[in-house]
């Protein structure tokens, strides 16, 4: 309740010199869940640093849908050394120009044409099976996203090579990408070690090949219809302004480090869940059998199938792949009752949000039918930011729904994956939320 008193947020204890920071990068899930506790506006302390943490959702949404008082800030100065200016550490007016140019390439119309894509790289997955081999299932999905993005973006005869570069150094540049998020100092990236040197290299060969590529496009001066050449001939309304190569290739590469982990993580945590759960597989199954058959999946049947639905909402509850936001101030603000000054570093902890047993109750068992429209209520909507909201709300969202339902259902049209006995799957939280290695035995459905 608003009283007009300005708090201070409450400070749970810590160690005298490092304040917070071992708990937190001893066990971030479990030290963001664990602080819930300390209030709505929690303040910690890491190294010299005060951050505070975010727990109640209408205080979120304030942080998120004001995009000039709350800026990424530090989190847009460390990928910007990766990611170059594109949209993910972008802020401002350079973000909103960009973000308007760039929209178009996600219109739904666009998704129509990459639900083609889609559903070619996942039935090119599946055909590699074999009845009872055994496969590395999140390899295996993050192979389809890398080449669903990276055709998408590039999909003609020149971009063969590019789709390969985007197969062999996309995963490199995520982990580098992963290990710095984690870096509290930002001092880890600067030292000449063998890690550091691969990723630099890696990404100066990602980043020749797509400027090579845009260079063609320029020269070819033809419409491929895909990402690449939406933003090539991306005009500002009001402007006329376009974007440089120098920012294309920053979109091109921000897509491919948002676009590709996060939908394949996705679909790796339903894979386990499905793995374990045969009431859920055997639902899954039934639903793809009536809208599918035996035809190929096409995007009209993406929304019929409801359950396909509910699972990808209960993964994205439980397994954000966005697990935090960070956010500045860049002016003097109140939220909720407590004052902050300019300058101000906050963590939005939406992992903690999505598991509130206030608002999903047994909030950490598996339940998709929680997304029943008859079940769903009022709490859930605040408190479910899997992609965000407000100005920086994923651009891609439509996209990894679409492939997310495309691929599940592609998989469960003839397979079953099952567990390797054994083997122990756990949540490995760099800059999203994988699971530590998913081992999975492929089984046709009518031999089991
Ligand atoms: C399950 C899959 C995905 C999840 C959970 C996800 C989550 C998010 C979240 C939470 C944000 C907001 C970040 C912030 O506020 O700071 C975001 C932004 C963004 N995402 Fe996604 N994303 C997914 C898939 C994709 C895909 C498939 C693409 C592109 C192909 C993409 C491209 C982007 C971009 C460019 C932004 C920056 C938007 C802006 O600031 O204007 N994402 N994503």
């Amino acid at each position: 309740m608003r009283t007009g008193v300005v708090r201070k947020a409450r400070m749970p204890r810590r160690l005298p010199l490092l304040g917070h920071a071992v708990s937190f990068a001893r066990d971030p899930l479990a030290f963001i869940s664990t602080m819930r506790h300390a209030g709505d506006v929690v303040k910690i302390r890491v190294g010299t640093q005060d951050l505070y943490l975010i727990y109640k959702p209408a205080l979120v949404r304030q942080v998120l849908t004001d995009a000039t008082t709350f800026v990424r800030g530090i989190q847009a100065e460390r990928t910007k050394v990766l990611l170059g200016n594109g949209l993910v550490s972008s802020d401002g007016d350079f973000h909103l120009r960009n973000r308007r140019l760039v929209q178009p390439a996600f219109h739904r119309q666009r998704i129509a044409g990459y639900a083609d894509v889609m559903r070619e790289e996942a039935e090119a997955m599946v055909a590699r099976w074999r009845e009872g081999g055994q496969i590395a299932a999140d390899d295996e999905v993050m192979q389809v996203g890398l080449r669903v993005v990276g055709k998408t973006l590039f999909s003609n005869a020149f971009g063969v090579e590019a789709v390969d570069e985007v197969v062999r150094s996309v995963p490199l540049v995520l982990d580098g990408v992963g290990r710095r998020a984690l870096d509290p100092t930002g001092l880890l990236q600067k030292l000449p070690t063998a890690g550091n040197r691969e990723f630099n290299t890696t990404l100066q060969r990602l980043r020749d090949v797509v400027d090579r590529i845009i260079a063609e496009y320029r020269a070819s001066n033809t419409d491929h219809g895909d990402m690449v050449s939406m933003l090539l001939r991306a005009t500002d309304a009001e402007t006329g302004e376009q974007l440089t190569d120098l920012q294309i290739r920053d979109e091109v590469i921000t897509m491919l480090a948002a676009g590709t982990d996060t939908t394949a993580n996705t679909l790796s945590w339903i894979l386990h869940v499905l793995g374990e759960r045969a009431d859920l597989e055997a639902r899954l199954h039934a639903e793809v059998d009536s809208v599918v058959g035996d035809r190929p999946v096409t995007l009209a049947d993406v929304p019929k199938l409801e359950f396909v639905r509910r699972l990808i909402s209960e993964a994205l509850r439980l397994y954000p792949q966005a697990w935090v936001l960070a956010r500045t101030t860049t002016v003097p603000v109140r939220l909720g009752d407590t004052a902050l000054p300019a300058g101000t570093s906050m963590l939005l902890p939406i992992y903690a949000l999505q598991r509130d047993p206030a608002v999903f109750p047994d909030p950490t068992t598996f339940d998709p039918d929680r997304w029943d429209p008859e079940r769903t209520n009022q709490a859930m909507k605040p408190s479910f930011l899997p992609f965000g909201a407000g100005r920086h709300q994923c651009v891609g969202e439509a996209f990894a729904w679409t492939e997310a339902a495309i691929t599940l259902a592609v998989i469960a049209r003839h397979w079953r994956l099952c567990p390797v006995p054994g083997k122990s799957v756990e949540i490995n939280s760099l800059a999203t939320l994988r699971p530590t290695q998913l081992p999975m035995t492929t089984h046709l459905r009518n031999t089991v």
